[in-house]
């Protein structure tokens, strides 16, 4: 579809989906609250403030829910950025299992958040394309909505994109701009071991991001998850994909980095209670799991479910990953190299090769420092209890609907597989 028409269809969906909310609400507004009744259990750890509902609370929206999952009206017009991500398909799917309309803004192909469309009703969930150097393309993602939830984030820098410009100017950008259309409520997704002084420049932006929002929303929330588990995640899956590709798992402190993991579905609850409880207005959540794990005992964990005989750490000290980092996924350091005279230009020619080679995902620079902060909640913090989640979900209970898709392929050529396998299975069947 050419781009004037794609943008006149997308323009006309939305029309017609907030046409709908429009007028059914006006036209029974006595209708019993919603969330003192939810429809499907996504709200079922129901806190007390929950239960009181997005009537009382700070949205004020009359809200209108008939218990009928996606086909109800809560009353909810959300705006979710990221939502092509891992976290934020989850929020966009509980959302919609409520009967909330949801914009999914997104850039490049559209089929990237098409399948976003199946977690509403029809036409209840609308990609709207948006390009966030356009501020009108924000402010039509935003002007309808009552509440936004910013899912934006990195785990790598690119020649486009630093730290600094995803965790920090985007969400300025987007509290400034919903702060303007006057959105009632912001969401906003930071992240555990974010500090101004970290020296991470992931997490020193983290917390850029947070202040940023802060300066227009101070009633937002700010939600930091941990380490988020769940199927297609970046935490197991990454040491089961790192792990059976290269054989060795880079990793510092001798695997003794400490990790709460967090369930994504946790999380996404976390942020439909967010909506519906007004004294979440101004508060950090940080969101852990219910077990710690160090690093080692996670890829231990990781080899048991895939049955992958050789995936192992590969440990190293802060110098040697490094230069593993800057080798493997240092495209930004290498090529903006200015030593000067010939070796920068041996370094950029190096750059060249070694941007063919790149693979920051992997591993680069950053995780180095990363790995000196241990992902853990604090006791003095609120936590996903105070956001109506008393019962989160361990990782174990997981880890094999995870790490299915990983499981090693070829098991009859290795007997340390067979072994394994073998093993699982025996303790499986007493
Ligand atoms: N997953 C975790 O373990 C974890 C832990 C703590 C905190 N968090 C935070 O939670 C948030 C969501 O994480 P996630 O795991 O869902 O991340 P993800 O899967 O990498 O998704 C990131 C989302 O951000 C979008 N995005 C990235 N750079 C962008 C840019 N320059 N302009 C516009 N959109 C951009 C991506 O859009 P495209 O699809 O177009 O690339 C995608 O929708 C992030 O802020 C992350 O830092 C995650």
């Amino acid at each position: 579809m050419a781009t004037a028409s794609r943008a006149a269809f997308h323009a006309q969906q939305q029309v017609r989906c907030f046409a709908s909310a429009s007028s059914s609400s006006s036209s029974s507004p006595n209708f019993p609250n919603p969330l003192n009744a939810p429809p499907s259990g996504v709200v079922s750890q129901s806190s007390a403030s929950v239960q009181s509902g997005l009537a009382v609370g700070g949205l004020g929206l009359n809200s209108l829910v008939r218990p009928g999952g996606r086909q109800s009206v809560s009353g909810i017009v959300a705006t979710v950025f990221g939502g092509s991500g891992f976290l934020g398909r989850y929020i966009v799917n509980n959302l919609g299992r409520i009967g909330s309309q949801v914009v999914t803004p997104y850039r490049g192909d559209g089929m990237n958040v098409r399948h976003l469309k199946l977690a509403g009703d029809l036409g209840q969930i609308v990609p709207i394309p948006f390009d966030m150097a356009d501020l009108d393309s924000i402010r039509r993602c935003v002007a309808k909505s009552n509440v936004v939830i910013n899912c934006i984030g990195s785990k790598v820098e690119t020649s486009n994109y630093s730290y600094n410009d995803v965790h920090d100017k985007i969400p300025y950008r987007l509290a400034q701009v919903c702060k303007a259309m006057g959105v009632e409520h912001f969401i906003h997704v930071s992240a555990a071991g974010a500090h101004p002084k970290s020296p991470s420049a992931f997490f020193a932006s983290k917390a850029a991001g947070e202040e940023s929002v802060r300066e227009f929303y101070p009633d937002a929330t700010i939600l930091r998850p941990t380490v988020v588990f769940g199927p297609m995640d970046r935490f197991l899956s990454y040491y089961a994909y790192v792990g059976g590709k290269l054989y060795g798992i880079p990793m510092t402190r001798k695997g003794q980095r400490k990790l709460q993991p967090v369930f994504v579905g946790d999380i996404a609850r976390a942020v439909l209670n967010a909506i519906a409880d007004p004294e979440a207005r101004g508060r950090t959540y940080e969101l852990g799991g219910p077990d710690v794990y160090t690093e080692a005992e996670i890829v231990e964990l990781v080899k048991k479910h895939t049955f992958h005989p050789y995936l192992q750490p590969f440990y190293m000290n802060d110098t040697m990953a490094r230069l593993y980092g800057k080798v493997i996924g240092g495209r930004r350091t290498l090529s903006h190299d200015r030593t000067g005279g010939l070796v920068a230009a041996g370094l950029n020619t190096a750059a060249m090769f070694a941007n063919k080679l790149s693979l920051p995902t992997i591993y680069n620079p950053d995780m180095v420092d990363q790995a000196h902060v241990d992902l853990l909640t604090h006791a003095n913090m609120p936590s996903l209890a105070d956001l109506g989640v008393e019962v989160a979900m361990p990782l174990e209970s997981q880890i094999d609907r995870v790490l299915f898709a990983h499981r090693y392929e070829q098991p009859d050529r290795f007997p340390e597989a067979q072994r394994m396998r073998a093993d699982a299975q025996g303790n499986e069947s007493h």
